[in-house]
């Protein structure tokens, strides 16, 4: 009896008889032997028929596989130096699932609309299974940073009665009879559940109805977002720099491959280990204006200027201080000067930008009252958070990670939109 397994796992089973289902990423043929690239979505492995060694059914059946058709296979595992994986399988018996009729997506070269009409399919091609596989990879080094430095996971809500990040892209709904919004980022949560618990992080899917149509911009995106009770704004950073270090480090040392197939310049990557540069707004405003941009004092930076910034660095750099008035109503203002607060925003290197934005909070019950009247924030809906600064407030930070964003980094993509399996862009719903 064959040994039903998986390609991932074929290096325990050389010389035995094993069955493996699978689906033909392609073939080849020459005269008497035919050549079947295999996948399973484990990996890819080269099966052989030879004409001679199998039935004339089996023989026959080989023949007819087209691309995704869908089949178990079984065969004897040899080891192949030749090969990429190593492995080549011996195939002895052919039982198909279903063959497959024009599969719309052939291995020529397809617009982005058609790819985009066709993810649930265009899923399964090489580069998208090791971006997906590299998507994974960064989550679980995710949590396990978090998980081994003392902090606790909590899930904050999705359907929220009022805006964390401003007005101005809410997605709105409604929640019986009251209006409803799904969450644009779970950090006033997690400041209670940080008062609560010590150390938190939450890793969930976030809303913002961008109107942007940018390479940077997805309406649904998830996002990492800590929040650690009596911590500064320097202890923050700190926690930030070692963190992307670890997830960086983490694909290297586990996505060889995956970044091999995405042609991913892996010394781009080495590099990135703890500590980070820093440049406060006001250097990097002037900064700026030496490199030819016309950016005044007080406004925020857009891609061009993100991008020029971190071209003078090879390892994520942090932008500090900003302004208040362009920064969020709970950021700190710096002591020493009120007009810029205790933030960061991390801007990825190679053009990815932003990747994190974190502050240190407001703890001050007064200020955060007068913050609220500024920003034209109605007390009686925020009413728990105001709680939060009433009974025992204490120093607090946080930040948010944007995963697809941190994935594009990694991968080295063009766009936002390879990095989530069914990406919701401006627009498209659809698949
Ligand atoms: O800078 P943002 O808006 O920060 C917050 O939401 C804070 N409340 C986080 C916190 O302190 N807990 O968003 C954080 C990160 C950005 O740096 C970016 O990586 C990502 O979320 N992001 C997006 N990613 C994809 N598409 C979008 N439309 C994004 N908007 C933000
Ligand atoms: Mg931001």
């Amino acid at each position: 009896m064959a040994i039903k397994t998986v390609i991932r796992q074929v290096k325990d089973h050389v010389g035995e008889t094993v069955v493996i289902g699978s689906w033909i990423n392609n073939k080849r043929s020459s005269g008497k032997i035919q050549f079947l690239q295999l996948r399973d979505g484990t990996g890819y492995i080269q099966g052989v028929v030879v004409k001679n060694e199998v039935s004339e059914e089996t023989w026959n059946l080989a023949k007819s596989l087209t691309q995704e058709s869908s089949v178990y296979v079984t065969g004897v595992i040899r080891e192949e130096a030749r090969s990429k994986s190593g492995f080549e399988m011996t195939v002895t018996g052919l039982e198909l699932i279903q063959l497959t009729d024009n599969y719309p997506i052939t291995p020529k070269e397809h617009g982005v609309d058609f790819l985009m009409d066709h993810r649930h399919l265009w899923l399964r091609s090489t580069k998208q299974r090791a971006i997906m596989v590299i998507r994974a990879e960064i989550i679980r080094a995710v949590q396990e940073f978090f998980d081994t430095n003392g902090f606790t996971l909590v899930d904050p809500p999705i359907l929220t009665p009022t805006s964390a990040e401003g007005t101005t892209n809410l997605f709105h709904t409604k929640y019986f009879e009251e209006d409803a919004y799904l969450t644009q980022s779970g950090q006033l949560y997690m400041e209670a559940a940080a008062m609560a618990l010590g150390k938190v992080y939450s890793f969930g899917p976030t809303f913002r109805a961008e109107k942007s149509k940018t390479r940077r911009h997805l309406i649904e995106f998830w996002m990492i977002e800590p929040e650690m009770a009596f911590t500064d704004h320097e202890e923050s950073l700190r926690v930030q720099e070692n963190f992307i270090s670890h997830v960086v480090q983490s694909v290297l040392k586990n996505c060889r491959s995956e970044l091999e197939t995405l042609e991913r310049d892996i010394s781009k990557l080495e590099n990135i280990q703890a500590p980070f540069p820093r440049i406060t707004y006001d250097a990097a405003i002037e900064f700026l204006n030496k490199e030819g941009f016309d950016i005044p004092w007080g406004e925020d930076f857009g891609a061009p200027h993100e991008t020029a910034i971190a071209e003078a660095y090879d390892k994520p750099v942090f932008i500090t201080h900003y302004p208040a008035s362009i920064k969020a109503f709970y950021m700190k203002p710096d002591p020493t000067r009120p007009e810029v607060v205790l933030c960061a925003d991390m801007i990825a290197p190679e053009g990815y930008g932003e990747i994190i934005g974190g502050s240190q909070r407001i703890d001050d019950p007064e200020l955060m009252e007068e913050r609220f009247k500024e920003h034209e924030l109605s007390p009686e809906s925020y009413q728990w958070y105001l709680d939060l600064r009433k009974y025992g407030t204490v120093p607090h930070s946080g930040f948010g990670l944007g995963l697809e964003r941190t994935v594009a980094w990694i991968c080295g993509l063009d766009h936002v939109r390879e990095t989530i399996p069914f990406p919701r862009t401006l627009y498209r719903l659809y698949p």
